[in-house]
């Protein structure tokens, strides 16, 4: 809300409306109660010291981060641990020399040479799952890392991989890390299309994608979105030199798309040239960037993120194991797909850094039936837990007993993120999943940030339905009014929550567009543009929060036009690009609909340009392009033609008034307008259509 009162300047009475609806939904919610930890879980707990917070207050800071940096082995220990000469673009352990992969595999080795590092459960239910040893990662990934140089790859290039959620995709993350070649994983979801823009962006020359993979029961064809990215790459100007395919079953290739002569090489034939090689990491400086991670925003560009080989590992490596209390002992399963940043920081880096036993699962939850998790959990003796609300609402629906008839199901520990999680549903994943003997952590964080912020810690804190928790030891977090003044904890009032110091997982700014960056999270609350305190620069996370007097962030949802879907952040106007490449259609709006299941999903908008009538092929139309162009996941919901879109006297369209409408609720005063007249027309549409039950 606040971002659309900044957008609107024009506007007095939206100014009023916005804030009374978000502070009321604010106030008007009950504190809910407390669960105390499990004596249990804390009896065997990673930590139990609540005196961090002492060691972590702000006379101590930024020192007081080498605690998480001596997690890991450093080829050169650092000599400044916070250089704040160019803010916000802060360096972390600057002088320390570290390689990420070796961290991850090569250090385990000692200890955890036979232990498995993964376990890949394939989707079809008859095809038994892989294990993979730590010495097992540790020679496949050299001989990647051989193939990456013998294609003439170096430190500093960047690579991008389409890939699904199969053992092959950390092996080659972590081969690229270790010649200090910069990733960017795009979700095997996302189009041919969205792949090409990020590679694009990125200057990419190297593709690696997978020729198929399964999903709901079907082999899908993944190869054949390679060659649409490196097309439409090509149209803009960039050429992709190499695509490696992975073969989902070496030697025999899924895909119905031709390999290209001269472009297109086989992984699994590369690798027989290099059997038993043998690469040495490379050190690389502690702020050398690790990966990019695209995101997408209020404008229709996405954000690479680039996250910091040092800060973002030892930042990962320290809230692995003392939030997601990872043991190498435990069984860790997180559903979130490696494609996303969850995957990055809490599948890949913080995980393997520990030395865990992590479970990598192609397939979607509920196939071939919701009891599938359940039994994945029992058979590999899985004991924590790790997932997002979308999924948890979906397994309760699905099948409200949850794994109550899998007495060998017990998870210690269980966490939930992505997006607020609703209190009734917490309950559930408590009760019912983790049979009240399991600890939740609601864990509130972004792309952006590398790892978790708010969370209670799990042997310290009481937990509390629908609350992330208080801030993370060295991370100052603090509600913000539009004035940036702090409104205090306890008040009921709502407002945009800050992170007021950098810390160490830190995106290290937006690829080739630091004045982007600047703008997106910092113009907003920054003191002077010239000061070097860290202490002028508060972070904008964009979200908005309130503060409960036991110091407990709760996390309303994004200020901004991003609709998050089923825990997929989509860019409104990346989606509304997609729409208005329909050829009869002249404007749209994008607008979030609450949706029982996936949390937010997109209801459009249009008008048409003049000599078109509304038709069903025209939606239809606007659907597949939205599929085609973002991917499956932003498919809407529903595709409204109206006579016009509301919009504000200098022009804006107002999706504010469409979103109250999609959601049923009454679209508030809306005199002002350039033609309020409209707005009436919609809400019949819409609202009538419902009741009549044409949804
Ligand atoms: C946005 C970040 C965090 C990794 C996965 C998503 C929302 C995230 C929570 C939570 C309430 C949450 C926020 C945030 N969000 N976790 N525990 N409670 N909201 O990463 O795609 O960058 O999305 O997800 O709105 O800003 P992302």
């Amino acid at each position: 809300m606040a971002e659309e009162i900044r957008r609107n300047p024009d506007g007095a009475e939206e100014v009023a409306e916005a804030e009374v609806t978000e502070a009321s939904v604010a106030v008007h919610w009950s504190e809910e109660e407390y669960y105390p930890p499990p004596m249990q879980f804390i009896a065997q707990a990673n930590f139990t010291d609540p005196s961090i917070y002492d060691r972590f207050r702000e006379e101590h800071f930024p020192e007081c981060f080498k605690e998480y940096a001596d997690l890991l082995d450093w080829y050169q220990y650092w000599h400044t641990t916070l250089d704040t000469s160019n803010p916000p673009f802060w360096k972390w352990f600057v002088g320390g020399q570290i390689n990420a992969c070796y961290n991850c595999v090569d250090r385990h080795l000692a200890q955890h040479r036979s232990k498995a590092a993964f376990i890949f459960v394939p989707e079809p239910e008859d095809e038994p799952h892989v294990a993979m040893t730590y010495q097992e990662l540790y020679v496949r990934v050299n001989e990647v890392a051989a193939v990456l140089q013998e294609l003439g790859l170096e430190t500093g290039d960047r690579v991008t991989i389409h890939m699904p959620m199969v053992l092959e995709l950390p092996i080659t993350m972590l081969a690229c890390a270790r010649l200090g070649i910069i990733h960017s994983v795009v979700f095997a979801g996302f189009s041919g299309q969205a792949c090409a823009d990020r590679i694009v962006d990125s200057g990419s020359r190297v593709l690696v994608t997978m020729d198929g993979y399964y999903r709901n029961g079907k082999m899908l064809d993944h190869k054949v979105k390679a060659d649409e990215a490196v097309e439409a790459a090509a149209q803009a100007g960039h050429p992709v030199e190499r695509v490696l395919v992975w073969r989902r079953y070496p030697r025999q290739y899924q895909s119905q798309a031709p390999m290209v002569e001269g472009r297109d090489l086989f992984m699994d034939e590369l690798l027989q040239r290099h059997r038993g090689a043998r690469v040495e990491p490379v050190k690389m400086p502690a702020e050398a960037p690790l990966f990019l991670m695209y995101t997408s925003g209020t404008t229709g560009k996405p954000k690479g993120h680039q996250h910091s080989t040092g800060g973002y590992l030892a930042y990962t490596a320290w809230t692995s194991k003392m939030i997601q209390d990872i043991h190498p002992e435990d069984v860790y399963w997180c559903m979130a797909d490696i494609g996303w940043i969850t995957g990055h920081s809490y599948i890949v880096y913080g995980p393997l850094a520990v030395a865990a036993t992590s479970v990598i699962y192609e397939g979607v939850p509920t196939y071939p039936d919701a009891g599938r998790p359940w039994r994945i959990a029992e058979e590999l003796g899985v004991n924590i837990f790790h997932t997002s609300p979308t999924a948890i609402r979906m397994l309760r629906k699905a099948d409200p007993d949850g794994p109550k008839n899998h007495p060998n199901v017990q998870f210690k520990h269980m966490t939930t993120v992505g997006e607020p999680i609703e209190p009734e549903v917490w309950r559930w994943y408590y009760h019912v999943v983790g049979k009240g003997k399991a600890v939740i952590v609601d864990t509130w964080w972004q792309t952006e940030t590398g790892g978790f912020l708010c969370t209670t810690i799990p042997a310290i804190h009481n937990m509390k339905p629908g609350s992330a928790g208080p801030a993370l030891p060295g991370i100052y977090a603090a509600i913000f009014d539009d004035e940036g003044n702090e409104i205090p904890a306890g008040s009921g009032r709502a407002g945009n929550i800050v992170i007021r110091n950098p810390w160490p997982g830190i995106t290290q700014g937006i690829w080739g567009d630091p004045e982007r960056f600047i703008q997106t999270y910092y113009a907003r609350y920054n003191r002077d543009p010239n000061s070097k305190d860290w202490r002028d620069w508060p972070y904008f996370a964009g979200d908005a929060a309130t503060l409960a007097a036991d110091g407990y962030f709760r996390i309303l949802g994004r200020v901004d036009d991003v609709i998050n879907v089923a825990g997929h952040r989509l860019g409104t106007k990346e989606l509304e690009s997609a729409v208005l490449t329909v050829e009869e259609v002249a404007e749209a709006a994008v607008v979030p609909r609450v949706d029982e299941l996936k949390g937010r999903v997109p209801d459009v908008y249009v008008s048409l340009k003049p000599g078109y009538t509304p038709s069903p092929e025209i939606q239809q139309k606007i659907v597949a392009a939205v599929e085609e162009i973002i991917s499956k996941i932003a498919r809407p919901r529903h595709v409204y033609i109206v006579p016009d879109l509301p919009k504000t006297r200098s022009g804006k369209i107002m999706r504010r008034v469409l979103a109250a409408i999609s959601n049923g609720q009454d679209p508030g005063d809306v005199t002002t307008l350039a033609n309020p007249e409209v707005v009436d027309t919609i809400r019949r549409m819409v609202q009538g259509e419902e009741l009549a039950g044409a949804s």
